[in-house]
C-alpha cells in the first residue's frame, strides 16, 4: 500500500477522488455540500488541500490535509468498496509522516461515525472539543 500525491492533470485520479467523495455512503459522514459538478470539484483540489490518492495496485480511497490557521485539518475517505479492511489504520501514520509542521494537526467527526472514531484514536488522536453534531479531534 502507498500514498501518492495526486496529479492534477491526470484525468483519472481526479475523476477517482471525485467519484469517492460523491458517493452517498462516502458523503453521509461528511460535513459541507458535495461539490456542484467536477469542474468546481478540480477547482477544490487546486486550492490549498493537498490530497494523496491510497493505492494497492488500484486505488482504494484518498486522504489530505489543510493549513487552517494554527491547525492542519486532515481527513480521510476510502471507497465503501474497500472500507473496514485496514486500509484507514494503516494509511494513517502514512500521512502523518508526510505533514512537516510544528502545527497541531486536527480532525472533525460527525458523533455517530464509529468506525471513523475507532481508526482515529487507534492512530493517536484524541478529543478535544465537541459540538452538537461533531467531535474535534487531536494528534496527540
Ligand atoms: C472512516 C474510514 C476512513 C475508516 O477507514 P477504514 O479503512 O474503513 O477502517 P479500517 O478498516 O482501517 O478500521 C476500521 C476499524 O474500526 C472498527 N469498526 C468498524 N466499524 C465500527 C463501528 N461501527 N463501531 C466501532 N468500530 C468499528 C473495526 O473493527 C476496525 O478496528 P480494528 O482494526 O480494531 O478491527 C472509512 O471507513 C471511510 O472513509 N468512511 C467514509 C468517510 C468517512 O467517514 N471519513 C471520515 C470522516 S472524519
Amino acid at each position: 500500500m502507498k500514498l501518492k500525491k495526486i496529479d492534477l492533470q491526470n484525468e483519472s485520479e481526479v475523476k477517482f477522488v471525485y467519484d469517492v467523495r460523491c458517493h452517498p455512503d462516502v458523503d453521509k459522514w461528511l460535513f459541507g455540500s458535495r461539490p456542484v459538478n467536477f469542474e468546481s470539484h478540480k477547482k477544490h483540489l487546486e486550492s490549498n488541500e493537498r490530497v494523496f490518492i491510497i493505492y494497492d495496485d488500484i486505488p482504494i480511497g484518498y486522504c489530505s490535509y489543510k493549513e487552517s490557521g494554527e491547525e492542519i485539518e486532515v481527513g480521510w475517505k476510502i471507497h465503501p468498496d474497500y472500507q473496514n479492511k485496514g486500509y484507514g489504520v494503516k494509511s494513517v501514520p502514512m500521512l502523518i509522516s508526510k505533514i512537516r509542521s510544528k502545527k497541531n494537526i486536527v480532525l472533525y467527526v460527525v458523533k455517530n461515525n464509529n468506525r471513523a472514531l475507532a481508526v482515529y484514536q487507534k492512530a493517536g488522536f484524541r478529543l478535544v472539543n465537541a459540538d452538537e453534531q461533531s467531535y474535534k479531534m487531536e494528534k496527540i
